[in-house]
C-alpha cells in the first residue's frame, strides 16, 4: 500500500529552514510513500466558526481537502515569541473545526523540529494544541535535527549530509509506522 503524506511548514519565510527540511524530507522519503508540501499556510484566513456554515473560504476547503487525502501529517516549525506561530495554530484551528472523522482527528502526526536553540517551548504548545485536536501523535518518529540556514543549498533543501540522513531516517520510521509499502 502506498501512503500519502502531507509536509506542513510553520513558517511563510523564503528561505525557512524548517521547509528546508520539509523538501528535504519529500525527496529522502522512502518507496511506498507520497509526499506534498502544503504552501497554502500564508492564504488561510483567520479561523471563525461562522464560515464553517457553507461558506468556507476557497484557501480552507483546500487545506482539508488535502488533509483528508493523507494519511498523515509532518510538521516542521519555527518557535515564534515562546509558542508555535499564530499561522500554524490558525491552521490547526481550521482542521479542528472540520466535523470530518478523517480530519485531524485521530490523523498520525509527526513533527522534526530543526530549531539549533530547541524550540521547546513551540513544541510543548504544538503537543498541546494536537492533543484538542485528538491527533495521533507519532512519538516514536518525531525527531531534533537542527539545521542552520548556512546549510541550505540553492534548490531550497538541506545539503548537510548527516542531517539529510537523519531526515530519511524519520521518513522510513513514518512508513514503518503507517505500514507503508506492505502488501494490501
Ligand atoms: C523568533 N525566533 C525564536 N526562537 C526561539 O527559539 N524562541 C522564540 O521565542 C523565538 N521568537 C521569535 C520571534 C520572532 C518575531 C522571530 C522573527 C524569530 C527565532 C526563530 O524561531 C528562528 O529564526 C527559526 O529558525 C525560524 O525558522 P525558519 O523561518 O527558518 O523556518
Amino acid at each position: 500500500m502506498s501512503c500519502a503524506v502531507l509536509l506542513v511548514s510553520g513558517s511563510l519565510r523564503s528561505g525557512s529552514t524548517n521547509t528546508a527540511v520539509l523538501s528535504t524530507a519529500r525527496t529522502m522519503a522512502p518507496p511506498g510513500m507520497e509526499c506534498a508540501l502544503y504552501e497554502g499556510l500564508g492564504a488561510l484566513p483567520p479561523f471563525n466558526p461562522d464560515d464553517d456554515d457553507g461558506r468556507l473560504p476557497p484557501a480552507v476547503v483546500e487545506l482539508r481537502s488535502r488533509v483528508l487525502q493523507a494519511d498523515a501529517l509532518v510538521i516542521s516549525t519555527p518557535e515564534y515569541a515562546g509558542a508555535l506561530p499564530g499561522s500554524l495554530k490558525n491552521l490547526l484551528e481550521w482542521l479542528i473545526g472540520d466535523g470530518d472523522a478523517r480530519s485531524i482527528y485521530r490523523k498520525p502526526v509527526a513533527w522534526i523540529n530543526a530549531s539549533p536553540r530547541g524550540a521547546a517551548d513551540a513544541h510543548d504548545s504544538l503537543r498541546k494544541v494536537l492533543g484538542y485536536a485528538h491527533a495521533t501523535l507519532l512519538e516514536d518518529v518525531n525527531a531534533a535535527i537542527p539545521v542552520a540556514a548556512s546549510t541550505i543549498g540553492a534548490n531550497g533543501e538541506v545539503h548537510d549530509e548527516a542531517a539529510r540522513a537523519a531526515i530519511g531516517r524519520v521518513m522510513g520510521r513514518l512508513r514503518d509506522s503507517l505500514g507503508c509499502g506492505t502488501p494490501e
